[in-house]
């Protein structure tokens, strides 16, 4: 059985600390809020001991799991803090920044680094909640990929509403690989968030474009991720989920699918990724999206940010990298 902590007891933390402690193999021993009425309602809800304070949660009980579902404007120190005293974390995404139309800046990755940097050097687990990865639309898409079916790659056309900004990019990432290079058009100094058109390049020549505002809605779906290859091209969308796939230079559908309409992807992906990450734990394998994965999103979206800036710059993820550890 994988002992959890919970840190925060409003709807994310509640949500997850839920999906965990309904897990035959997890339960939930402790919770964790700063706000007094919060952390009487979690006590109430589980019927178990809760703190304060990280330092009292610590100093109380030794979980196997901590899930830090605080907000990302304030999620690295107590990140820091938990990896320091040997505690194995999951938690939200990002990893940190500004949710929304600003998103991160370049600054944010040098507070971000040395927490990775604690668990690079460490043997924790450490994961991040990309749940997409667990809707079955996405992951449809990127075993096409992983397992050649759509024959060899050749682009990647996305785009995403700010909402599911950080879940583009790491769906994009997770199925593609770490791109190479990217070069943008954009104005970060927008004052009401900047619509972004990205340019992204792979190391095998692989090419594709990704475009982000919230100026449209949610009608045509929040996100669409399509990958081309040189035989099939197949395209993952929306949240309650749908997919296909079809032939090269040609509408011929080889396969779609589409979720049932009771039964949307979202709250069941939750779930899912929460299982990934006891079965992680157990089988001693890496958290389904893993302490890279959160890393690499973060250094996706800062290399974003320093293009727009140097007008449409060719910008290296590699040299952004170097430059946030220096
Ligand atoms: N994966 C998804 O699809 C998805 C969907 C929605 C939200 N999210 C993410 O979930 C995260 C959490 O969202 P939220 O709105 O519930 O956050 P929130 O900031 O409203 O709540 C965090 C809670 O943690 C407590 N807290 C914060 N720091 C603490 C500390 N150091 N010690 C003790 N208590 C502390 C706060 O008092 C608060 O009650 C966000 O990062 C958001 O991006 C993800």
């Amino acid at each position: 059985m994988t002992r959890c902590a919970t840190i925060s007891g409003r709807g994310m933390g509640m949500m997850h600390g839920g999906n965990f402690h309904n897990h035959p193999d997890a339960e939930v021993v402790a919770v964790c809020d700063m706000d007094p009425e919060l952390l009487a309602k979690a006590k109430e809800h589980f019927g178990i001991p809760g703190y304060p304070t990280i330092e009292e949660l610590l100093a109380n009980c030794d979980p196997d799991l901590v899930l830090l579902i605080v907000n990302e404007t304030r999620r690295i120190p107590p990140l820091r803090q938990l990896l320091e005293a040997g505690q194995n974390v999951f938690t939200e995404k990002p990893l940190c920044g500004l949710e929304g139309q600003e998103r991160l800046r370049e600054e944010d990755l040098g507070i971000a680094a040395p927490a990775i940097a604690t668990w690079r050097d460490s043997n924790l687990k450490f994961g991040i909640d990309f749940n997409y990865r667990f809707m079955h639309h996405f992951r449809k898409l990127h075993d096409d990929v992983a397992e050649g079916r759509l024959g060899e790659i050749r682009m990647v056309h996305a785009r995403a509403h700010f909402n599911c900004w950080s879940h583009v990019i790491d769906q994009i990432l997770w199925t593609v690989g770490r791109p190479e290079w990217v070069s943008v058009v954009g104005d970060p100094n927008e004052s009401r968030g900047w619509g972004r058109l990205i340019h992204i390049g792979w190391e095998n020549g692989v090419i594709g474009s990704l475009s982000g505002t919230n100026l449209w809605g949610y009608d045509d779906h929040p996100l669409r991720v399509k990958v081309l290859g040189d035989e099939f091209y197949a395209e993952a969308k929306g949240l309650e989920g749908s997919y296909s796939r079809r032939k090269a230079n040609n509408s011929e559908i080889e396969e779609v699918w589409e979720a049932e309409q009771d039964k949307p992807e979202m709250p069941e992906s939750f779930k899912r990724m929460a299982d990934g990450v006891i079965k992680a734990i157990h089988a001693d394998t890496p958290f389904p999206a893993d302490g890279e994965a959160a890393w690499n999103e973060l250094l996706f979206e800062a290399a974003v940010h320093r293009s727009a800036l140097q007008n449409n710059a060719r910008v290296f993820l590699a040299d952004v990298e170097e430059d946030a550890f220096a």
